[in-house]
């Protein structure tokens, strides 16, 4: 990248979202699916896939192991080829992984295809412990021989099999990592307890269109019947939830009225629900949301659980929707030990949180106040751009990167909707 570096975002605050913005693409679902190249010898070409940090980060990832990646000019499409012919090297570095978690991705597909694999052990993280076990248990009921040295994953396996593999938690990555690697197993895997996310669907439904065969994705049951070989295959990824919920959270927080295009509403139902619960007037067609909301918001209490709960990833924006809603709720974050990073920071802007263990009691005040504040993870930043834009004067957000990894010109956008936003060095 090198030169400017415009790490912090200027927010003039207090006026109301409104207007009209189209959803990108699903970071969470094109982030697996570009590792589902690593499974074929052919292209696969896909549609939709955001411009997104992690997602240049990954495609620099499978280009290090040999995978051809084109991008394509027409922003409209948002297309993306990858051929993963001949790997050379199935291996992911730390100075990769450690930026991005997901980079994790990449184990189950490697074994499948290449028999071996070496990645990189992610360490910990913003918003919790993360460790991997799920994925290495899953792996190694299927066949796989690990060892972990000298901070790196070492996987070997001279043919995957089948096996019933049931997951002590819900992970997604875990259930993706696993599903993958099961494609090109011999006989059949059954994951039981696996996710249910949308993203897992949209994966488990491009590896279909690459020749897979997979039953109940979507569901807590997962058969893969292995085959020989997969395919190339188009595919279009599915619009991404967690960007939609933000926009219509930060539209209830600053009493806008806005419409989203390009959304998936039937997989929002725990967010929208609760939007209406704090007065939002909100109405869907298959494909776009309209949210209009009147007068101050209602606080909403929200308890984050597995898919399809409330999403431990619309939790910090909720927060920051409650810190100036009428009344007082209960956050709880289920999922991760550590995420409330962003309530020591909405307090800087004149949130009244009082936070126990992983209860957060958020007191609604009548106004927040512009402060700089500093992000820590991506969906913390995002409760802090919601924060700015209701907050009275400038709110300066620092550390943006964070942003950058998870919403597509999100200052575009934000001016689309009236918001007053700049980028400073
Ligand atoms: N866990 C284990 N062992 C494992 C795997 C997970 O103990 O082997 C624990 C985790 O520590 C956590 C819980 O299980 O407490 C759930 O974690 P999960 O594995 O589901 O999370 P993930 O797959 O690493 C994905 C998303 C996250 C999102 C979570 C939960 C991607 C690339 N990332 O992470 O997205 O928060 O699921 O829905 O899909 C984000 O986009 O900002 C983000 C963090």
């Amino acid at each position: 990248m090198g030169g400017r570096k415009l790490n912090k975002l200027l927010i003039k605050g207090g006026r109301p979202l409104d207007g009209v913005v189209s959803v990108s693409g699903a970071k969470n679902a094109a982030l697996p699916i570009m590792c589902a190249s690593l499974l074929t010898a052919d292209h696969l070409a896909l549609t939709n896939v955001p411009r997104l940090m992690d997602v240049a980060t990954m495609a620099k990832l499978l280009a290090q192991m040999g995978v051809l990646l084109e991008r394509s000019e027409d922003c409209d499409e948002s297309g993306m080829t990858l051929r993963a012919e001949n790997l050379v090297d199935p291996t992911a570095p730390y100075d990769l992984v450690r930026t991005m978690r997901a980079s994790i991705l990449v184990l189950g597909p490697l074994i499948a295809r290449c028999g071996r694999a070496k990645v990189s052990l992610p360490g910990g993280c913003a918003i919790g412990q993360r460790p991997v076990d799920q994925h290495l248990k899953g792996l190694v009921a299927m066949g796989t021989n690990i060892s972990v040295e000298h901070g790196y994953i070492h996987a070997e396996t001279s043919r995957l099999h089948g096996a019933r593999i049931l997951m002590d938690l819900v992970t997604v990555t875990g259930t993706e990592n696993l599903m993958m690697a099961a494609t090109l197993a011999e006989g059949t895997t059954i994951l039981e307890n696996a996710a249910r996310e949308p993203e897992v669907l949209d994966l488990a439904n491009c590896l279909v269109a690459m020749g897979a065969k997979i039953e109940g994705a979507g569901t807590d049951l997962i058969r893969i019947n292995g085959v020989k070989k997969l395919n190339g295959a188009k595919y279009s990824v599915m619009p991404d939830r967690i960007e939609t919920g933000t926009y219509l959270a930060a539209a209830a927080a600053s009493r806008g009225r806005i419409r989203l295009t390009g959304a998936s509403p039937r997989t929002l139902d725990a967010t929208l629900q609760k939007l209406r619960e704090a007065g939002a007037k909100v109405e869907c067609t298959p494909d776009s949301i309209s949210l209009e909301m009147q007068g101050r918001p209602t606080a909403v209490g929200v308890r984050t659980a597995p898919y399809p709960g409330f999403a431990t990833d619309m939790q910090a924006q909720f927060m920051a929707l409650d810190a100036v809603a009428s009344g007082t709720s209960v956050i709880t974050e289920n999922i991760f030990e550590n995420r409330f990073m962003h309530a020591l920071e909405l307090q800087r802007l004149g949130a009244d949180i009082a936070i126990q263990g992983n209860t957060a009691v958020v007191r609604g005040v009548d106004k927040l106040q512009g402060a700089t504040v500093m992000a820590t993870d991506l969906r913390a930043s995002a409760s802090l751009v919601i924060a700015g834009l209701v907050a009275e004067g400038e709110t300066i957000i620092d550390r943006i990167y964070h942003l950058d990894r998870g919403y597509e010109s999100l200052e575009k956008k934000l001016s689309a909707l009236g918001a007053r936003v700049q980028r400073l060095a």
